[in-house]
């Protein structure tokens, strides 16, 4: 390799694959990904990358000390860009157990073996050393309709596992740069959506359901309220905390764009009418149907991400309307990757959420 790699963690889910592609195929930076591949890895995701010398793939577990260990002798990674996490709510919520396993004890064992591995490095090496931390803006709770948005000063108030356990791991990152001086960086981001999503989170769900001619379940009221952001804009924005961030800092990323769950269900039925309209001429909103609410659903999330527009010169490249259409377009082109990862056992988790209207 010419150029140290990045240690890619959770790279075969929705955001690490795309933050993958975007590395290689755009930046040029060789890549080791490492992922447990649960049901929300997919290895098809990186298919574009098969044969490519600049690529590694590895399936272990971030708990695991001594591949870990091996991983870092092995590889000696320039930075560590750390995605692997439990990353649903409604999963989180029915069994938190994994969200602890990996959210907080893997980033634990991953920061340690970073800290060791750290260790070995020549001065040069220490000096351009990273250990990038990706998290949620769900660790600062829920907000009122007119509260202003989360900055990087709002302070913690996790309100599920998923949320809990994604705020535990951001404590221990940056106990680790206090206390051992690990070169670590902090995202909080906002809600994600684009190509290669897993079809449990809203868009590429809803997008499946509707296409299956089955009901688009809107919890509660339909007007909770997410910041929505393009995937690709996230990539482009992590790697640029990756190079210009400070070291212990937290930077808060987002997509100026506030929407209800009703809205983005609404957009979505819109844009599949005018690409794939139903046989009946009907709109797909027809299917939209009100189901009970997610307990402790936290209301409304937003992101202030002015420290990344000012300090760091980021800001989303794609309006909702046009990342939107893209997302769609990429699944209309690409069923064969949604029949791929509708395993078995994602029937049987949507039999388990939404019962009969699976
Ligand atoms: P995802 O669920 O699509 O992917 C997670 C990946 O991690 C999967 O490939 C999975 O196989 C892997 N993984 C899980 N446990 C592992 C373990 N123990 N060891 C190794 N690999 C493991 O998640 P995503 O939506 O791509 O999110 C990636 C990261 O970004 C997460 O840390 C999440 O908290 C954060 N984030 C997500 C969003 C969003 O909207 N999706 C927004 C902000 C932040
Ligand atoms: P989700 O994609 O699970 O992301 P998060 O909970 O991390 O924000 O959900 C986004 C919003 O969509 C959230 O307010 C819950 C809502 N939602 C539904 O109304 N119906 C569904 O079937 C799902 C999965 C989510």
């Amino acid at each position: 390799m010419s150029r140290r790699p990045w240690l890619v963690t959770g790279g075969a889910g929705f955001i690490g694959s795309n933050f993958t592609l975007y590395a290689r195929q755009v930046l040029g930076q060789p890549v080791v990904v490492l992922d447990k591949l649960t049901y929300a890895g997919n290895l098809s995701s990186l298919d574009p990358l098969r044969g490519d010398p600049d690529f590694t793939f590895v399936q272990g577990d971030i708990g695991d000390a001594a591949l870990l260990a091996d991983l870092f002798r092995t590889h000696r990674p320039a930075a560590i860009v750390h995605f692997a996490a439990e990353s649903h709510v409604d999963r989180s919520l029915l069994g938190p157990r994994d969200f602890i396993d990996t959210n907080i004890v893997g980033t634990f064992t991953l920061l340690e073996a970073a800290r060791q591995y750290q260790q070995t490095l020549p001065p040069e090496g220490h000096a351009v050393f990273r250990f990038l931390h990706v998290s949620t803006d769900e660790v600062y709770g829920s907000l009122t309709p007119e509260a202003a948005a989360f900055h990087e000063r709002t302070p913690y108030a996790p309100n599920s596992p998923y949320s809990a356990s994604k705020a535990a791991s951001d404590h221990l990152v940056r106990a680790w740069h206090h206390s051992y001086g690990l070169p670590v960086l902090t995202t909080n981001c906002s809600n994600n959506y684009g190509p290669l999503q897993f079809p449990e989170k809203l868009i590429p769900l809803m997008l499946c359901k509707a296409l299956a001619g089955e009901a688009l379940p809107v919890y509660g009221d339909g007007l909770n309220v997410r910041d929505w952001l393009y995937v690709l804009d996230h990539c482009k924005g992590i790697a640029r905390v990756l190079s210009q961030g400070q070291l212990g800092e937290t930077y808060c990323i987002g997509g100026c764009n506030e929407q209800t769950n009703l809205s983005v269900v609404e957009t979505l039925c819109q844009l599949l009418d005018e690409r794939r309209p139903r046989a009946d001429g009907l709109s797909y909103r027809q299917q939209i149907q009100f189901v009970a609410d997610r307990p402790g659903h936290d209301r409304r999330y937003a992101i202030d991400a002015s420290r990344m527009r000012d300090e760091l010169g980021w800001q989303p490249e794609e309006t909702f309307k046009t990342g939107l259409a893209k997302t769609v377009d990429w699944y209309l082109a690409n069923e064969a990757w949604l029949q791929r990862v509708q395993s078995g056992a994602y029937r049987q988790w949507l039999q388990t959420q939404y019962g009969d209207q699976a």
